[in-house]
């Protein structure tokens, strides 16, 4: 076995997958990379600066490390998305383009690259939305990530690359502070309850969007990647989510263990993207293709970032 790249290592999902993929493979067998030049986040992990923006330099990490399975993670969210566009196109679909290219020409045997329920846009129907319906993404996040989808689809079919991938909903985890995007409000109430600081969220009280605890887009992400490719009916557009969740009703929830904890709801820009997005996914492709079954609902999502931020904050495990 080759090792396996994981692109945009540094991000909210990278963080968590590239310690989850080193228990799984073993440390050795995986290659972390981010633009920033070091890192301390994954000891006894080899780190490598990439910019996907540059074939260059996926040709040369492909290459060096003997690369046989990639996780591209490298992307621009829907916030940070908005206000640099050209950013955006650059990283999400020039990158993916360069990556899937240098993939194929290097003969890698498989690249994950997620994408997001942010391919939707208003004319979407809300609920329970299929993988395949009308999608007219209008921001610059949702127009690369479709487009990173087909992509993806196409050097499947035509050009004989494995590649797979998920949309998937905000993510709740704890180890980064996530900013780039819309869910990420879910992850600001937590620090901020746990802090004793009062938040004033940025999205309505009511605004529904589907989303899931890390471990559990981590052990879907994983289980998708190691399918076997017979039963797929889909590619690059699996859709994951747990639950669809408002800030009110997680506001709510984390008030159960912390009653002082105060929520205000004083929307910007990113109110706009959010009710572009469905409120809730149909997962049914993924359960029935490759077994997809989330196990953590909104209660045992909210004791254990609860707990996690907790022992954090005091030292006890990583952050
Ligand atoms: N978490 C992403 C965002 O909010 C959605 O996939 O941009």
């Amino acid at each position: 076995m080759g090792t396996i790249l994981v692109t945009g290592a540094l991000g909210q999902i990278g963080s968590d997958l590239v310690p989850f993929l080193a228990e799984e493979y073993g440390a050795e067998n995986i290659v972390a990379s981010d633009v920033k030049d070091s890192t301390s986040l994954f000891p006894g992990i080899a780190y490598r600066k990439v910019d996907v923006t540059s074939r260059e330099a996926i040709s040369r990490v492909i290459s060096n490390e003997k690369v046989s399975g990639i996780f591209h993670l490298a992307g621009i969210l829907s916030a940070s998305g908005e206000k640099n566009p050209e950013l955006a196109y650059r990283v999400n679909l020039d990158g993916t383009f360069n990556v899937l290219s240098e993939a194929k020409k290097a003969g890698v045997q498989k690249v994950f690259i997620p994408s997001t329920i942010g391919v939707f846009g208003s004319s979407t129907p809300k609920k329970n939305t299929p993988v395949e319906t009308v999608i007219r993404p209008s921001t610059m996040y949702g127009i690369t990530k479709i487009a990173s989808e087909l992509l993806g689809e196409y050097f499947s079919k035509h050009l004989g690359l494995d590649v797979r991938g998920v949309r998937l909903p905000g993510i709740i985890s704890y180890k980064t502070e996530p900013v780039a995007g819309t869910t990420d409000y879910s992850v600001e109430m937590f620090t901020h309850a746990i802090d004793g600081k009062p938040y004033a969220c940025y999205l309505k009280r009511d605004t529904q969007l589907p989303m899931m605890y890390i471990d559990d887009a981590l052990g879907a992400m994983l289980k998708l990647y190691e399918s076997d490719p017979a039963n797929l009916t889909r590619r690059t557009d699996y859709q994951l989510s747990a639950y669809s969740l408002t800030p009110g009703i997680l506001a709510d929830s984390i008030m159960k263990h912390i009653p002082d904890f105060e929520v205000t709801y004083s929307p910007d820009f990113r109110q706009k993207i959010a009710e572009m997005w469905p409120e809730s996914i149909d997962c049914s492709l993924s359960a029935a293709d490759w077994g997809f079954n989330p196990s953590y609902g909104i209660e045992e999502t909210v004791e254990k970032m609860i707990r996690n931020l907790r022992m954090a904050r005091d030292g006890k495990i990583a952050k």
